[in-house]
C-alpha cells in the first residue's frame, strides 16, 4: 500500500462497522456505514506542508440511490453533500476525487452521511 493511503477500517468510525464480505476492497476490509444521517468515518493524516491536496475516496454503492456525504477537513466543510452514486454492485468499487486544503502536520478528514441510507461502503482514502 502507498504511504498516502489510509484504510477506512483503521479510521475512527462513528455508527458503522468494519466488514469484508464484498470482494475488491484494499487492506483488510471496508466500513459499512449505519443507514442513518450523521454516521461518519474520520481519518487523521499528516501533511508535510500546508496547501492543496487531492483527496480520493474509494467506495462502493450497490443500491440504486445516491449516498451523499459531507466532507470536512479540520472541522471546516470541504464538500457539501458530495455525490457517491450507485456503482452497480457492492463488489464494484470506484473513486471520487476533490481538492482539499491541508495544514502542515496533523489534519482530520471526516466523511459524514447526509441521508437516511447512510454512506456508501468506504474502502479507503488517498492523498496526492
Ligand atoms: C447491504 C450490504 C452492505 C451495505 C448495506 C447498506 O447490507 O451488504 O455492505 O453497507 O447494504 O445498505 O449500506
Amino acid at each position: 500500500p502507498s504511504p498516502t493511503d489510509f484504510q477506512a477500517e483503521d479510521a475512527v468510525i462513528s455508527q458503522g462497522v468494519v466488514e469484508s464480505n464484498h470482494a475488491g476492497f484494499t487492506g483488510t476490509g471496508f466500513v459499512n456505514y449505519d443507514n442513518l444521517v450523521g454516521s461518519h468515518v474520520e481519518f487523521t493524516v499528516n501533511a508535510a506542508s500546508a496547501g492543496p491536496a487531492t483527496l480520493t475516496l474509494r467506495f462502493a454503492n450497490g443500491t440504486t440511490a445516491g449516498r451523499p456525504m459531507d466532507i470536512t477537513v479540520n472541522g471546516a466543510q470541504a464538500a457539501d453533500e458530495l455525490a457517491f452514486d450507485p456503482t452497480g454492485a457492492w463488489t464494484t468499487w470506484t473513486t471520487r476525487t476533490l481538492t482539499v486544503q491541508l495544514n502542515a502536520g496533523a489534519n482530520t478528514i471526516r466523511a459524514t452521511a447526509t441521508t437516511a441510507g447512510g454512506g456508501p461502503n468506504l474502502d479507503r482514502i488517498s492523498l496526492g
